[in-house]
C-alpha cells in the first residue's frame, strides 16, 4: 500500500501570527505604559549565517515597533571588550533583551559571557539561571528554538501529554532545553546523541522526533514511525543535487532530515527551510516583551 504525504507544518504561518501579537502588545505596552521594550543583538566577527540571523533579528525587532540596537565587533574583539559591552548593555534601561550571536570566534569564552549577562534580560534563555528555571519547571525565558519547536507541535497536535518524544541531539541550544520542555508538556521523553546506541530503533518509537544533531538528511524514512510529527531543526548548507550547479560551487540549505523520503512516512513534518527556523526570531520578540514587562513590575 502507497504511504500517504505528511501534511506540511508551515512554520510562516505560524511565525506571522506571533510577530503580529508581538506587535499589538508592543504597541499596548507604549500607549498604556510610555514603555517600548529594546533588544540589544551583539555579533563578534564576520560568520555568514550569523550575520543574515542577526540582520533578521534587527529588522523584525524594528518591524515590531522596538527599540533595537545592534552591535557588529570586529572578529579580533578581546573578551574585555566583550565582556565590558554587555556589561553596560545590563544596565542600560533602554535594553530589556541581550542577545550575544553564538558561536563566538574561537578565542572568546561564551561561557564567561553568558555568566555576566543580567539573567532578566537573557530574552535567548542561555544564562544558567535560565537553564535552571526551565530544568525546575519554574516561569523565566526559555530558548527561542526550543519554544518555537513546542509552539508548532502544540498548534499542529494540541495536548501533547502522554506522546512519547525523541530529541536527537543534546546541545545547550536546542536539544537540551527542547527536552525539558516537552517534559513539561508531559510527554515521555528520550534524548539521543551520536552515542545512543541503534539510533534507528529509538527514532522509530517516537510520537513527536525533533532532529536537531546539525547532520545533513541523516533521519531516513524507515526511522520514523508512520504517522509521527517530525520537527527538523537543522540548518545544513550542501552542494545542490545537480552536478552542474554543484560544480560551479552553489549551496543550498537541507535539514537534519531528508525531507523527501520522511514526508512519505510522517505524519506531520517541518520543511527547511520554512519551518522552526523563522520560529526563532518570532519567540525572541515575545521574550524580550516579556522580559520588558517583568523588568516594569508589570504582569507576564
Ligand atoms: N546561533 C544559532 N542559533 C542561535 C540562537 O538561538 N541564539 C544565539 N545567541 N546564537 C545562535
Amino acid at each position: 500500500m502507497p504511504e500517504s504525504p505528511a501534511k506540511l507544518i508551515d512554520g510562516k504561518v505560524y511565525a506571522e501570527r506571533l510577530r503580529a501579537e508581538v506587535t499589538a502588545q508592543v504597541a499596548e505596552l507604549k500607549a498604556s505604559q510610555g514603555l517600548q521594550p529594546g533588544l540589544a543583538v551583539v555579533l563578534v566577527g564576520d560568520d555568514p549565517a550569523s550575520q543574515i540571523y542577526v540582520r533578521s533579528k534587527g529588522e523584525h525587532s524594528l518591524a515590531a515597533g522596538m527599540h533595537s540596537v545592534t552591535h557588529r565587533l570586529p572578529q579580533d574583539t578581546s573578551q574585555e571588550q566583550l565582556l565590558a559591552l554587555v556589561a553596560e548593555l545590563n544596565s542600560d534601561p533602554l535594553i530589556h533583551g541581550i542577545l550575544v550571536q553564538l558561536p563566538l570566534p574561537k578565542h572568546l569564552d561564551e561561557r564567561a559571557v553568558l555568566a555576566i549577562l543580567n539573567p532578566e534580560k537573557d530574552v535567548d534563555g542561555l544564562t544558567m539561571i535560565s537553564a535552571g528555571r526551565l530544568a525546575s519547571g519554574l516561569p523565566g525565558l526559555y530558548p527561542c528554538t526550543p519554544m518555537g519547536c513546542l509552539i508548532l507541535l502544540r498548534e499542529t497536535l494540541g495536548d501533547l501529554s502522554g506522546k512519547r518524544a525523541v530529541v536527537v541531539g543534546r546541545s545547550m541550544l536546542v536539544g537540551r532545553p527542547v527536552a525539558q520542555l516537552l517534559l513539561q508538556a508531559d510527554c515521555t521523553v528520550t534524548i539521543a546523541h551520536s552515542r545512543t546506541a541503534d539510533l534507528p530503533a529509538v527514532c522509530r518509537e517516537a510520537d513527536i522526533l525533533v532532529a536537531a544533531v546539525g547532520r545533513p538528511r541523516m533521519i531516513k524514512a524507515d526511522w520514523i514511525k508512520p504517522g509521527a510529527a517530525v520537527i527538523d531543526v537543522g540548518i545544513n548548507r550542501v552542494p545542490f543535487d545537480d552536478p552542474e550547479k554543484a560544480a560551479a560551487g552553489r549551496t543550498k540549505v537541507v535539514g537534519d532530515v531528508d525531507f523527501k523520503s520522511a514526508s512519505q512516512v510522517a505524519g506531520w513534518i517541518t520543511p527547511v527551510p520554512g519551518g522552526v527556523g523563522l520560529m526563532t526570531v518570532a519567540v525572541l520578540l515575545q521574550n524580550t516583551v516579556t522580559a520588558a514587562k517583568r523588568q516594569a513590575g508589570l504582569d507576564v
